[in-house]
């Protein structure tokens, strides 16, 4: 049997995801270790191997076959845009992707102004603005704390995650649009789909057993 690897994006997400895994049976004892440096995990029994790798390359390694099976949020599938199947909303990690920004931006959005739009997801940005809204705006490329943008001037909305909301509130700004609803999901490659149907059909349907207790 050969190995079937998992590639999680790391964080909370593979926290809870190894949460998941483990009440399916499926679980790796040394990934448990906080204090470790080690990168690959191996559960040789189950001939199953894990990685943590930052969410937005367990897309790459899906496409490639580097990994047979990726656990990533919707927002970075949406962003990356790889060659891969989604198989599975897992049904945790639940928020929303919003056009956020102060009120008074609400009618340059209405009247379909030339704005800045400042995210780190500039490709969901993009398909929004262009394809939906039809609304031609600049967008900025962040990588972090984005709501600091139509604060100090760099942009007159933001697209971003919204979880609770406070870091909006906390900034004076607030949800002017929902874009889509996002959560973590399950995707696979594309040839592990064939090889591996049976192996990972069972793990599907196993976790979605799970989900509906
Ligand atoms: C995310 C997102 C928002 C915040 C939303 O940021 O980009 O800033 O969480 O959460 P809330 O609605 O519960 O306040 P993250 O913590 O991932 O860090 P970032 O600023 O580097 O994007």
């Amino acid at each position: 049997m050969r190995y079937l690897t998992f590639a999680l994006a790391k964080g909370r997400l593979a926290k809870t995801a190894m949460k998941m895994f483990e009440e399916i049976g499926i679980e790796c004892q040394e990934m448990k270790d906080d204090k470790t440096r080690k990168l690959i995990f191996v559960n040789e029994e189950l001939k199953l191997k894990f990685f943590l790798a930052k969410a937005s390359d367990v897309p790459t390694y899906v496409e490639y076959g580097a990994a047979d099976i990726g656990i990533v949020g919707k927002d970075t599938i949406l962003e990356e845009d790889r060659k891969l199947y989604e198989v599975m909303d897992l049904g945790f990690g639940k928020c929303k992707m919003c056009v956020c920004g102060p009120e008074s931006a609400r009618e340059l959005l209405q009247n379909h102004t030339m704005i800045r739009v400042a995210s780190k997801y500039p490709k969901i940005a993009k398909d929004y603005f262009y394809n939906k809204k039809h609304q031609t705006v600049e967008i900025i490329k962040l990588n972090g704390s984005v709501e600091l943008a139509p604060i100090v001037g760099l942009s007159e909305v933001i697209v971003d995650i919204v979880e609770t909301g406070t870091t909006l509130k906390e900034n004076g700004l607030g949800v002017l649009e929902e874009i889509c609803p996002l959560s973590a999901r399950m995707v696979v490659n594309q040839v592990s789909m064939k090889m591996e149907d049976e192996r990972i059909r069972k793990i599907i349907s196993d976790l979605k057993e799970q989900i509906s207790n």
